[in-house]
């Protein structure tokens, strides 16, 4: 038998309705804050994470599935979203759009050969939000805002907004040379990975997991402090315009998160619920104002965020998240051999009505077609056999209130919509969008 591979995992068919209800979620939300759906390729270029993500980063140099294809060129399963984004707006020009502030969503698989645990997969989904063209706080402010409002709808509690200012390109620097000078004595006291990341990538020092409660560590220098006057403007307004929109949030100091392109903000969202396990930061971002430039674009500012999907769906978990229930409007019984071209031509007329529509197809008995019929939830069951073939009729049952009728067979579909619009026995007659019971009718 063949298993699937390691760190992937199947949603089965009953499982997928949760993760339409998210995507809906999503895209409500999404429409709300004006981002339009961007869809990129799921493999690109190997050299544009190389230069987008950065070369020393754990998802870069240790995670990325690459495969040279046929024509011999270096392709990589995409390990994220922005890159490929950032791709897309500059190859397809959208910087000159009549729409000077570009901003876009997305929803995808993404790839990472990272240790699988719960939370944390080799194929994971992300919904993911890139706002170009404008480096001003307030999309820094409205991508947060964005990101909580998602949490919101999803009724998703006990979460914590972590924030930070890396800074600018100068920011970045005076602090990279003051965390190098202030460790130089002590590198050799801190994890082997620490001291790797010394040479490489010295920022990660500070959100290493291994050394969190080193001393050295927590006296080092924080990039707060060594910020520009123009970026700490840039973070002090941020976080004005979030206390104004009412999003609480927590000034992390020592967060910078893993990827290279970052500068000015850095956020991530942190639930603190037992469903999640270990891995509880279900979303990250930040603005990242020099990598369309460096991807050869033109000098345009980003900023953007990634949900993890499935951690979100471990965040459900905590609320009994359901997706909307399964159900057939019609199950279709057709009893003989003679009887399939007439009751073919039924169901086809049901269907292209719109009609959710199913039938046996393996010539069960009355009993099985009856268990069949209840446990895809049909509402009305219809039996056509040789006597309602010869009268022209169809008998019709109402599973919901046991009522049942012989009508002409050309009344089939008007029958059922008929009925279906009527208000449910358990709808109170409203007419409110909202109402659960009259909503699919
Ligand atoms: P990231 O922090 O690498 O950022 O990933 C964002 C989120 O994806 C994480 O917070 C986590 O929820 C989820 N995630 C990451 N790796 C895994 C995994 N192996 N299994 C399951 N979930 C995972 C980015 O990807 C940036 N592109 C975010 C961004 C967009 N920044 C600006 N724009």
């Amino acid at each position: 038998m063949f298993k699937k591979m390691k760190g992937t995992y199947d949603i089965l068919p009953t499982e997928v309705a949760k993760w339409q209800k998210l995507e809906k979620v999503i895209r409500n939300v999404s429409k709300i804050y004006n981002y339009k759906e961007i869809r990129t390729p799921i493999f690109e270029k190997s050299e544009l994470f190389h230069r987008g993500v950065g070369e020393d980063t754990d998802i870069v140099s240790k995670e990325t599935y690459d495969f040279i294809d046929r024509g011999k060129r270096a392709n990589t399963l995409r390990p994220e979203g922005t890159a490929g984004v950032v791709r897309s707006y500059i190859e397809n020009k959208l910087y000159t759009s009549n729409v000077p502030v570009q901003k876009m969503y997305y929803v995808g698989n993404m790839f990472r050969y990272e240790r699988p645990q719960k939370g944390r997969y080799r194929q994971f989904s992300q919904f993911g939000a890139e706002a170009f063209g404008s480096n001003s706080p307030q999309l820094d402010a409205e991508i947060i805002a964005y990101a909580v409002s998602i949490l919101k709808a999803l009724k998703i509690k006990d979460v914590n907004v972590h924030i930070n200012s890396i800074g600018d390109a100068e920011s970045k620097k005076n602090y990279k040379e003051a965390l190098l000078t202030y460790l130089a004595p002590d590198i050799d006291k801190l994890c082997s990975d620490c001291q790797v990341r010394y040479t490489k990538n010295p920022l990660r020092i500070l959100d290493c997991k291994i050394d969190a409660e080193n001393p050295i560590l927590q006296k080092a220098p924080k990039p707060l402090d060594y910020l520009t006057e123009t970026a700490k403007i840039h973070f002090v307004k941020t976080c004005n315009y979030l206390t104004a929109m009412g999003i609480n949030y927590t000034v992390d100091t020592s967060l910078v998160r893993g990827l290279d392109y970052y500068t000015h903000t850095v956020f991530e969202v942190k639930a603190n619920l037992d469903t999640l396990g270990a891995q509880n930061t279900i979303c990250g971002g930040g603005r990242y104002n020099n990598l369309v430039k460096s991807l050869e674009g033109p000098d345009t500012p980003g900023v953007g965020f990634a949900f993890g999907l499935e951690r979100l769906m471990f965040a459900l978990e905590s609320i009994n998240f359901t997706g909307d229930p399964d159900y057939l409007h019609l199950y279709m019984m057709i009893l003989g051999e003679d009887q399939k071209e007439d009751g073919l031509q039924l169901v086809n007329r049901c269907r292209l009505g719109g009609l959710y529509t199913d039938l046996d197809f393996l010539d069960k008995g009355m009993k099985g077609k009856w268990k069949q019929a209840a446990n895809l939830k049909a509402r009305f069951v219809a039996i056509f056999g040789e006597e309602e073939q010869k009268n022209g009729t169809i008998n019709i049952k109402d599973q919901e209130t046991g009522k049942e009728e012989t009508i002409k067979k050309t009344q089939l579909y008007n029958y059922v919509v008929a009925e279906l619009m009527k208000p449910s026995s358990n709808c109170e007659g409203c007419s409110t969008e909202s109402c659960d019971e009259c909503e699919d009718v």
